[in-house]
């Protein structure tokens, strides 16, 4: 197998920081550093942090196309790893790059850029960071209309229905894999959506938008989530209405892994 990452096997038990478990349960979030949990709708650094010990190199380039507060790439200039970040809102994405500054490190570039990641002219985009390819793709799209992210059109977030969201996603897909590397990997962070009385299961719909594509699944992994912040004082309601219906409240999210043939 050729080798992804930097683990030296050699020292295998040193490792027991990495997880190999299916099952991700982070208590607190990591905000060391450039790292804050500011954005509504942000993911913890650890998640990008194992995904990229795992999966890349240093010096290998990491593209995420839904930058937000510009986690992935913070994680990657603390790892050594290259970085581009695409992101929609320009507001958003200039706070990011402000933010991903002070994060400096001499031996990698982090690059950020403004744009819908549908339609991003991606060779442009790669030539204008310096990288030919990259080798790994990190995707963290809205969990659809969850939380409204922009008044945008091209928002995923404004999606009119689950059939615009998963054409609209796709299309990120189609247009980021393709500057991927073959024999490299991709993940997706997504988590379910309830509306009507009933789940909407946008994971598992997300998942067959790759294996539609032919790429290979290599993991699912259940990550929890604590209280948000709008949750946190409401515990008590949540926990009436479910125990007098017949659903449950979301704990856990997904991330899915995949290599790219
Ligand atoms: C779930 S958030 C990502 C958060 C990020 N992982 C972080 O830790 O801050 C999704 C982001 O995708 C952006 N977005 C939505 N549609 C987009 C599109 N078509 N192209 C690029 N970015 C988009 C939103 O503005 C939002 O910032």
């Amino acid at each position: 197998m050729s080798k992804f990452n930097d683990i030296d096997m050699s020292r295998w038990k040193d490792y027991s920081d990495i997880y190999t478990d299916s099952l991700w349960i982070i208590d607190k979030r990591d905000n060391s550093g450039a790292h804050s949990g500011d954005y509504h709708g942000n993911f913890v650094p650890q998640i990008p942090r194992q995904l990229f010990t795992r999966y890349t190199k240093k010096g290998d380039w990491i593209l995420d196309p839904f930058m937000g507060s510009g986690t992935s790439l913070i994680e990657a200039q603390r790892m050594g790893r290259n970085s581009i970040g695409i992101e929609l809102s320009e507001d958003v994405a200039k706070e990011a790059a402000k933010r991903i500054s002070t994060e400096k490190n001499e031996d990698c570039k982090a690059v950020t850029f403004i744009g819908n990641s549908q339609s991003a002219d991606m060779e442009k985009i790669l030539k204008a960071a310096g990288a030919e390819k990259v080798q790994f793709l990190i995707f963290h799209p809205p969990y659809w209309d969850i939380i409204k992210f922009s008044d945008k059109p091209d928002d995923l977030s404004n999606a009119a229905d689950l059939e615009g969201f998963l054409n609209s996603f796709g299309e990120v897909i189609d247009n980021t894999s393709k500057v991927l590397e073959s024999r490299r990997y991709c993940a997706v962070v997504i988590g379910d959506k309830y509306a009507d009385g009933r789940i909407v299961p946008l994971g598992f719909y997300c998942m067959n938008l790759f294996l539609e594509r032919g790429f290979i699944l290599k993991a699912i992994l259940v990550k929890n989530f604590g209280e948000t912040q709008g949750k946190s004082n409401k515990q008590g309601i949540w926990r009436y209405r479910a125990l007098s219906s017949d659903f449950y409240i979301f704990k856990h999210e997904y991330i899915f892994v995949f290599k790219k043939p």
